[in-house]
């Protein structure tokens, strides 16, 4: 390095790069960080430097300072010199420190780079698969820094709030015996116990519900589980719960001490005040008014039951779906201005998403109908229609006939389809409260809606009506996305094992799998409930990023692949045979007939 190179044992930094202001100007600064954005212009060399704070403006003069010559994208260097105003109409009000900028005439290479695989710049969108195998050069990009430190101010507006309300955080294991939430697990095998499997946890249910028998009276701990389930743009192999717990503690508590902990996260990360506390809206009620269980309801097209105006219907094929037992639903979707082909892709998307048809009708000036199935209603059904819907002229009706289940999916879909807002500028939190005990699953057999330790709201019910049943259980819903849920706990061992007996799981099964988890119930177990909120859900939510990969440091992709990593690998043999695992042929990874999952 030449005369101008940075020498000695100087403080890498004097400063970092967002502190620079007009208020610096004339100061000597050292900054260190990343060269991004170089242009040259005239001889001299301009270029932002990337630091964890943000980024400002250097110049540098190679006459000055020969070693600018070899600065590249992302080399790692230090510089000083005096900051300086911008000349006159060069100043960035797009950037924070765009009235200044960095004289350097001192330079120091830290160390080098290759030539980068993308640009590191949030304008530049470069392919997902690129970014997560290179994962260490997209965290530097300014919108992945921030959102890394959105993350750990919201897990510290968290703590802070629980802390101070006297919760415990405790730590809970994550080789267990398996917890079912509904999804598969993640096994590892165990070496000492060959043929033996630990789980990961989906969650930390079962063993924060053993600390409310340890006499941990409030508990909290943001865990990481684990469920091997399908991907989705909400979904990982592995994900960040905040989770909860209480004893002598109800609904009302839990809710109480989720709004003031939303509401923290929310402060510090969006610098708004909510107003808990939050609406709450029954799980029978959001379907029929929003067709689904996590409502949007930051707009309006609420969902109307229209059956009761076709009970004399002649339009046979509303009668036919009224005769088995269907319903006739619709919702008003405004004036859209809609060509013939994009409401017939509207009824393919509905035929797409199970219902037989739908009907599209337009309301007209003196309270007719414009739709190809106006000619079979009489007028006191087209009247209903546009009163039920409230019709102004030109407003776009959208009704479908079919099962209560499928108008609502249907009806539910196309609602967020024309009228869920893009961007997350407004926040609206909801409760859906009680939920069915078990949910029907194919074949008629139950499964609990929620998981099997939510404790029904009358037991004669759930053992006399199991299908319709209500739960303890609620919901937290934001912006239509299911935020977390969680559940009054059945304390009751009895009442424990009569739950198992409705899912049909036998005496000797259920001592199996959950004896050990009864046995401790026996002990004098206080009533006690909880939830857990999604983390990564919410951060996604409150950064405005439709994934949650762009809030998890180190996600895998779609697929479940890390492809910085290159995991999921073969193991060495000797790994293998260790554990006493012999792979069969079409799954050994060196089989080139080899089958995926
Ligand atoms: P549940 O299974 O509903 O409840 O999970 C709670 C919340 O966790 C988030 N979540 C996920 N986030 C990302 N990827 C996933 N694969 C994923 N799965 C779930 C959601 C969800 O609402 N033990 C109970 C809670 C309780 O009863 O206290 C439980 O885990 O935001």
């Amino acid at each position: 390095m030449g005369p101008t190179a940075l020498e000695g044992d100087q403080p890498y930094r004097t400063a970092y790069a967002a502190d620079l202001s007009e208020a610096s100007v004339g100061e000597r600064i050292r900054l260190a960080g990343w060269v991004a954005r170089r242009r040259d212009q005239g001889g001299v060399y301009f270029f932002d430097l990337r630091d964890a704070s943000g980024v400002v403006q250097v110049v540098i003069d190679p006459a000055e300072v020969p070693a600018a010559r070899d600065l590249r994208a992302e080399y790692c260097i230090s510089v000083e010199g005096p900051v300086r105003l911008r000349p006159a109409g060069m100043a960035n009000p797009d950037l924070a420190t765009g009235a200044v900028e960095l004289a350097a005439d001192q330079l120091g290479v830290l160390s080098r780079s290759e030539p980068v695989p993308f640009i590191i710049d949030d304008r530049a969108e470069a392919d997902e698969r690129l970014r997560l195998e290179y994962r260490y050069l997209d965290l530097r990009r300014p919108r992945m820094a921030k959102n890394l430190r959105a993350r750990s101010l919201a897990a510290a507006a968290m703590r802070d709030t629980l802390g101070r309300r006297g919760f415990l955080e405790v730590e809970t294991p994550t080789l267990i015996r398996s917890t079912p939430e509904g999804a598969r697990d993640m096994l590892v095998p165990s070496r000492l116990r060959r043929g033996d499997f630990y789980a990961l946890p989906q969650s930390p249910q079962l063993f924060k519900q053993l600390l409310m028998v340890g006499g941990v009276d409030r508990y909290y701990q943001i865990a990481r589980c684990y469920r091997d389930e399908d991907f989705r743009s909400d979904r990982q192999l592995e994900f960040t719960q905040l989770d909860i717990e209480g004893a002598f503690w109800g609904r009302d508590g839990v809710f109480e001490t989720l709004e003031a902990v939303v509401q923290a996260v929310v402060e510090r990360l969006r610098g708004v005040t909510l107003e808990p506390p939050f609406p709450r809206l029954t799980y029978a009620e959001a379907l029929l008014r929003y067709g689904t269980d996590k409502p949007d309801v930051r707009f309006g097209m609420e969902i109307s039951d229209l059956s009761d105006a076709f009970l004399k219907t002649k339009f046979r094929a509303f009668a036919a779906t009224l005769e088995d037992g269907g319903v006739i639903r619709g919702f008003n979707a405004g004036k859209q201005e809609m060509s013939r082909s994009q409401l017939d892709g509207l009824a393919t998307r509905a035929k797409e998403l199970g219902a037989k048809g739908l009907i599209s009708a337009v309301a007209e000036e003196g309270g007719t109908l414009r739709s190809q199935t106006a000619k079979h209603l009489s007028e006191f059904e087209t009247a209903a229609i546009i009163e039920d819907l409230k019709g102004q002229p030109g407003d776009l009706l959208l009704l479908v006939a079919d099962t209560a289940a499928v108008a609502a999916q249907v009806l539910g879909q196309l609602r967020l389809q024309l009228g869920r807002p893009d961007r997350h500028d407004d926040l609206s939190f909801l409760w859906v409260i009680d939920f069915p005990v078990f949910d029907e699953v194919e074949g008629g057999g139950l499964a609990p809606s929620h998981h099997p330790f939510t404790a029904p709201v009358d037991l004669v019910e759930m053992r006399e009506r199991p299908r319709t049943a209500i739960a303890k259980a609620y919901d937290l819903v934001l912006n239509g996305s299911e935020l977390g849920s969680g559940s009054v706990r059945i304390h009751d061992p009895e009442v424990q094992q009569e739950v198992f007996d409705i899912l049909g799981i036998s005496a000797d099964e259920s001592e199996r799998r959950f004896g050990w988890f009864i046995k401790a119930l026996r002990y004098g177990t206080p009533p006690h409930a909880g939830f857990a909120l999604g983390v990564d859900r919410f951060l996604a939510i409150l950064q405005q990023e439709t994934s949650i990969r762009e809030v998890i440091p180190f996600p895998k992709t779609q697929t479940g692949i890390d492809p910085m990593t290159g995991s999921p690998t073969a193991v060495d043999p000797v790994q293998l045979a260790e554990l006493g695992i012999e792979l069969r042929a079409g799954v050994d990874a060196d089989d080139p007939d080899r089958e995926d999952g």
